[in-house]
């Protein structure tokens, strides 16, 4: 058991292996917070709640002077009864926008009851606890959810109108979290498309610190990432609290220090352009915020992530399968290609070990060009014989995946010919476009069932293994006219749409593997993990670029959710020319693949491919279940190394990659780390054989080519 109540003290502890989370009802019924960190002993912690008598403040009535909610640690805020601070919810109840919310009892689930309408992590032991606004008939559940090995809390609530009169929502945050002391810095995730999640660590002032998505998508921007760290937190060492939103829309994460230096974490739906109409009866479910608690920095922060969606997040079916090592004909062709050509590169890569082949857009409708086609799924027979490719692919013994961008259509389309209204538009305003498309409006029942019908009956009629389903723009002109005045939940009504769509094509074709993906990785979330099992990080395939992005997706996604390729040089986002090893070697940090035009390459070259699956093979096994341990950030040094340690720690990969070379530089020493002290290992690269405590402690001075972009890899096997 993991959750206890302390009927005495009225406390809740949460408790995992080596974590603790409390909270008591205190004597109004507010669910006051006491703690949350490495695991303590279950005692009584109502010694450590600050109380005092603030000026210039208020209280509610039964509470006494110094019982101001406004330095209150409070695990559910609402706003205007003297917490001044950001609130999780805010509610309307006819123009009444204040209410009090005191506890009504829990309930405690043995296994956690999935969220209804959105994806969600499995599992784990759940608390729900009560809150009732008696005044105004509105019920707020509050879920935490423990696991036993792992220092992570999972949290949402559920909204219910117990009233007969509709209230509105207007802020429905997943979850609020203080802090007694202010002293942390936050780590985000901040990009853009071509730069998805670097990593940004920024001080925390008085104020309020946000970041958040308005792009209908999680968006390349800023991910759906925020954690909090002591100041002198590294890698290795200090305390950090990883946050991550199982969502795929528009989110937001606060940090607020106020009058009394505490600081207060919270995040959920943006409410931005957000409110709901809870009508009586009904219920509003927040999205799942997952988070996590390290004392050894950011590394262990990362694994905990890892092991947690690797276990309960991703596809069961597939998490743990050797992910298809795929060719994918974009960067070779674009969508200049026909059957033969296509064939050709199925033949090129013959005795590679490249066990799929992707045709990525422009086979259907009259895509031969990005201004039109999409919303047709019909094949393009004058372009392309589908089937003559497929079974090509598959009598050559490899699968066969097709890319799809389901959410889409263009204006120069038969199905926007038929159906204009379809695209997201406010009428009488030409809706703004998107590499010259629109987005279909998921939040239509006919418009979803026209997108499941069209790529099922692709799906039912040809044999396809694998799916790249694509999302090349972010919404705008967030309306549908059946939402008549209640247009500000277009944004969330668009995202449950797309679940639904999800369920209905991943769901309905279990056996097919889909690959998310959006302009590459301008929607790299947990919610998405949960369908897709890797998404393609970037379309920046540039080694050196790859090295900062997949950097910070390693921040809390575990490395066979990334899809990474080798393509060409010079490379096609920024012309930049490195050596094809390294970018086979960055590649296999990663689920790997390539994108070029392997027709082109010389007999040496595919042989080279050829030693690069084989190594890639041999270190599959660390990509997927492997711990994940980053030694230099190229952000700041001028290395990149990371080394992947099985759980057993018997056997471990280390990449190193140094962007530039530097004339007369200094000797190149990697500490290894995540290996056993008194094991044994023997480095084959090195012809050495050292205790795991000696090549952690001493380094290992790496050898590179004298050139820029070089890289160099290493194994260490347990003697
Ligand atoms: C964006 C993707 O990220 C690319 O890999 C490719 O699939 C194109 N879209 C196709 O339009």
């Amino acid at each position: 058991m993991a959750i206890y109540f302390d009927v005495k003290t009225k406390t809740f502890y949460l408790e995992s292996k080596n974590l603790t989370y409390a909270f008591c009802v205190d004597q109004a019924g507010f669910l006051n917070h006491l703690y949350f960190g490495k695991r303590i002993a279950r005692e009584e912690l109502g010694f450590s709640v600050h109380s005092v008598d603030r000026g210039h403040g208020a209280y509610p009535p039964d509470f006494g002077r110094d019982h101001s909610l406004s330095i209150f640690l409070n695990e559910c805020p609402t706003y205007g009864r003297s917490d001044y601070r950001e609130s999780m919810l805010a509610f309307d109840f006819d123009g009444v926008r204040v209410g009090d919310l005191v506890y009504d009892g829990y309930t405690v689930y043995e296994t956690k009851p999935l969220l209804s309408g959105m994806p969600s992590v499995r599992g784990g032991e759940t608390l729900a606890v009560s809150l009732k606004d008696v005044l105004h008939g509105a019920r707020v559940v509050l879920y935490y959810t423990v696991f036993e090995e792992l220092p992570v809390i999972l949290r949402h609530a559920e909204v219910v109108n117990e009233s007969d009169e509709a209230f509105m929502l207007d802020r429905a945050y997943s979850f609020c979290l203080d802090f007694p002391d202010k002293n942390w810095e936050t780590v985000t995730l901040h990009g853009a498309h071509l730069r998805e999640r670097f990593m940004e660590r920024t001080s925390l002032s008085h104020g309020v610190f946000s970041v958040d998505s308005k792009r209908g998508v999680s968006s390349a921007q800023m991910n759906p990432f925020m954690a909090i760290v002591r100041k002198n937190t590294d890698e290795e060492t200090g305390e950090a609290y990883g946050f991550n939103l199982v969502y795929s829309g528009d989110f937001t994460f606060k940090a607020q220090i106020e009058q009394d230096d505490s600081l207060r974490v919270l995040g959920g739906l943006n409410d931005y352009d957000f409110s709901w109409l809870l009508k009586a009866g009904e219920k509003f479910v927040t999205p799942e915020a997952v988070m996590v608690y390290s004392e050894n920095g950011l590394g262990d922060m990362s694994r905990s992530f890892h092991d947690l969606y690797r276990t309960y997040l991703i596809n069961p079916r597939f998490v743990n399968a050797s992910r298809p090592i795929v060719i994918n004909n974009w960067e070779a062709t674009y969508m200049n290609f026909d059957t033969q050509k296509l064939c050709e590169i199925v033949d090129s890569v013959r005795g590679t070990g490249i066990d799929t082949f992707v045709l990525d857009d422009g086979w259907f409708g009259a895509r031969n060009t990005d201004k039109a086609g999409l919303g047709d799924w019909v094949v393009n027979e004058k372009k392309v014989d589908l089937k003559k490719v497929i079974d090509y692919t598959h009598k050559n013994g490899l699968k066969f995946g097709l890319w799809f961008e389901p959410e889409m259509v263009n204006k120069d389309s038969e199905l926007y010919r038929a159906h204009p209204d379809w695209a997201i538009h406010a009428d009488g305003l030409e809706p703004c476009l998107g590499r010259d498309q629109l987005v279909l409006d998921l939040t239509r029942d006919e418009v979803r069932q026209y997108v499941i019908d069209s790529v099922s009956a692709i799906l039912n009629a040809y044999e396809i293994d694998y799916v790249k389903w694509d999302m090349n723009r972010p919404l705008t002109d967030n309306y549908s006219a059946w939402l008549k005045k209640q247009g500000k939940e277009f944004h969330h009504r668009y995202v449950l749409g797309l679940y639904q769509l999800c369920e209905a094509l991943v769901n309905g074709f279990p056996s097919v593997f889909f690959e998310g993906c959006a302009s590459g990785g301008c929607r790299f979330d947990p919610a998405m993990l949960y369908y897709f099992p890797q998404i393609w990080t970037s379309d920046d395939t540039d080694a050196y670029m790859r090295t900062f992005i997949q950097y910070g997706t390693s921040l809390c996604y575990p490395l066979s959710a990334h899809s990474c390729h080798v393509s060409v040089c010079p490379n096609h986002q920024c012309g930049r020319v490195t050596p094809f090893a390294s970018r086979g070697h960055v590649a296999h940090l990663g689920a790997t693949g390539y994108e070029l035009d392997t027709a082109k390459m010389t007999q040496e070259e595919l042989q080279e491919v050829k030693k690069q699956v084989e190594e890639y093979k041999a270190m599959e096994a660390l990509v997927l279940h492997g711990d994940l341990y980053r030694l230099n950030d190229p952000a700041k040094e001028n290395l990149f190394a990371e080394m992947l340690v099985s759980k057993d720690k018997t056997n471990a990969h280390l990449t190193v990659f140094r962007p530039f070379a530097v004339p007369n530089g200094p000797a190149i020493r990697v500490y290894p780390r995540g290996l056993k002290d008194d094991a044994t290992y023997y480095i084959p690269e090195l012809d050495l054989t050292r205790t795991g405590a000696t090549l952690m402690r001493v380094g290992l001075l790496v050898c590179l080519n004298w050139e820029d972009f070089a890289s160099a890899t290493y194994r260490f096997i347990e003697k």
